[in-house]
């Protein structure tokens, strides 16, 4: 059986991914955003999972208002970087999980979500930043990753509680595939920010900070905050937040087990016009399954070889 493991939440700012891309992470601007990372890092060589499901939005790059999806699942084997308008990333191609992916969404369709199926997209800033701080420079990503795209650019988006009530879903789907994969989950996006109009420019720590102690301690709560919340205290696009929702709801305390493990917390302002905020949580007790992991680099073939 698969199991989820632990969730991944962060920002994914552009100028992040370009400031990495340019070799300026030891700039003190930067090096302030990525030190907050380095435990992630580690913590990722350590703890690589056999899928990362990544929760992102798309920003009008593989999709348009020719076309909305509000849930997006990538089935494909691979995923190319995409052309933002400076070029692909220097970053490697995606590599998916059509297996699972193709067992999540039937699996959450049966539970009523409507996912759309994607066979073919390119993936943006969204899915790639999150990536880059999580691993650095790698010639390969550490692991396939099922790419998992929610609308949040364009009204109407889904509620928090839709969002916490999937991954709920996406946790039942998962334990209900039969090979033992260790799965991680991530939520990315947020956090305050807004990007245009009169507040463009608006950060607003407290309410993060806020976010941050309700996602591990209250996410029930938390999803029952409306849309206007995050955009009237978080900015017009600080509501990329409530995709965390998404990885929050798969953790094993609401499906009644131990509440998860916080090993990771990091706040800064700012890396752009966003603030940049970021968690681990591990699950614990009988949900930690190390099993899986270890039972993977087992079976890995060593280098040397
Ligand atoms: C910025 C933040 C985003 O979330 C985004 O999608 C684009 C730009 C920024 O802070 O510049
Ligand atoms: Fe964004």
């Amino acid at each position: 059986m698969a199991r989820i493991t632990a969730s991944v939440y962060t920002s994914h700012v552009p100028a992040i991914g370009a400031a990495l891309d340019a070799g300026k992470t030891h700039e003190p601007y930067w090096q302030r955003v990525f030190q907050g990372y380095d435990f992630s890092k580690q913590w990722l060589k350590e703890h690589t999972p056999d899928v990362i499901f990544l929760v992102f939005n798309d920003h009008a790059t593989a999709f348009s208002l020719d076309m909305i999806p509000t849930f997006a699942i990538g089935t494909a084997e691979e995923f190319k970087v995409a052309d933002e308008g400076w070029g692909p990333r220097p970053v490697p191609k995606v590599i998916g999980h059509p297996q699972l992916a193709s067992h999540i969404a039937q699996s959450v369709i049966q539970q009523d979500f409507d996912l759309t199926i994607v066979n073919k997209m390119d993936v943006d800033h969204g899915l790639t930043v999150p990536l880059s701080l999580m691993t650095g420079q790698p010639k390969a990503w550490p692991c396939p990753v099922i790419p998992f795209a929610v609308n949040v650019v364009q009204y109407p988006i889904p509620s928090g509680r839709r969002c916490l009530n999937l991954g709920k879903a996406i946790r039942k789907a998962v334990e209900s595939y039969d090979d033992d994969l260790n799965v991680q989950i991530w939520g990315t996006g947020g956090m305050s920010h807004q990007l245009q109009g009169p507040r463009a420019g608006l950060i607003n720590s407290e309410f993060d900070q806020a976010f941050l102690d309700r996602m591990i301690a209250d996410p029930e709560g938390l999803a029952a905050m409306p849309h206007i919340d995050y955009v009237r205290e978080a900015g017009s696009e600080g509501i990329e937040l409530v995709m965390w929702l998404i990885a929050r709801g798969a953790m094993g305390d609401l499906a009644g087990g131990p509440a998860p493990k916080v090993v990771h917390r990091f706040y800064t302002v700012p890396a752009s016009n966003t603030a940049v905020g970021h968690l681990i949580m591990e699950e614990s007790g009988d949900f930690a399954a190390p099993a899986y992991g270890a039972a993977r680099q087992q079976v890995a073939p060593s280098s040397t070889d």
